[in-house]
């Protein structure tokens, strides 16, 4: 995949050694995903378009700009959810889209229990963010993704936090050249490979169980 860009950024990799620690209680980890969070929506919303604007201030009429752009966010349930607050904080115009999958233990492949998404006609304009802390088979991430190709819609960005070798090859074999044109990754961290059970190494464990306190 050429589409991935690896984010370097002293706080993300300051909060992100203190989530891998197996001695970081529930609430530290969730305060650091926060924090990410917020590195992230910033280092991400750099990339949205401003359209000109006529306002008036106290003093004088002059120009300005306002983003107009439609754009969704697309947390994967559970763990997908500790990602959320900066990008909706940054944002508050941002539509928030929900799709809940988890991986059965046994064959590590995804099963959707819940989908919903905003109803906006003209679906191949909008720029969908989805959000998932752990990227380890791929196999959540381009189910996502493949929803979206078939939804029509062509600016497809995924932020991450760890992303393991094997799911870069999953994604990449999934997809043909034009579709892999749609997608973009955005991750903290490319680590060095899954252990026998599909965990991330050396990872952080299960983001979902670390953020909502269910080990
Ligand atoms: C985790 C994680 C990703 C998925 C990654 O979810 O949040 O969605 O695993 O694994 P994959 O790349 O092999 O698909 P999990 O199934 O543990 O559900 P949860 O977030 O509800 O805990
Ligand atoms: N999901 C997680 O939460 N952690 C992993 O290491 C892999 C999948």
């Amino acid at each position: 995949m050429k589409n991935i860009a690896v984010i370097a950024h002293p706080l993300v990799a300051h909060y992100l050694t203190i989530m891998r620690d197996k001695r970081t209680p529930s609430k530290d980890f969730k305060s650091a995903l926060d924090k990410i969070s917020y590195l992230l929506a910033g280092i991400f919303y750099s990339e949205l378009k401003g359209e000109n604007v006529n306002i008036e201030t106290p003093l004088k009429k002059t120009t300005g700009k306002l983003i107009k752009q439609e754009v969704v966010l697309l947390p994967i349930l559970r763990a997908g959810l500790g990602l959320t607050r900066g990008f909706t904080d940054l944002f508050p115009d941002i539509k928030v889209s929900h799709i809940g999958l988890y991986r059965d233990e046994e064959s590590l492949k995804p099963i959707k229990y819940y989908f919903k998404f905003p109803d906006i006609k003209d679906k191949s304009g909008i720029k969908v963010i989805i959000l998932d802390p752990m990227i380890a088979t791929g196999g959540s991430v381009s189910f996502t993704i493949e929803y979206l190709l078939d939804m029509g819609i062509k600016d497809i960005n995924v932020v991450s936090l760890l992303l393991a070798p094997e799911g870069i090859k999953a994604i990449e074999n999934r997809f043909n050249q034009k579709d892999k044109k749609k997608i973009k990754i955005f991750t903290c961290s490319i680590d060095e490979k899954l252990n026998e059970k599909g965990y991330i190494v050396p990872g952080l464990g299960d983001a979902g169980d670390r953020i909502f306190g269910t080990e």
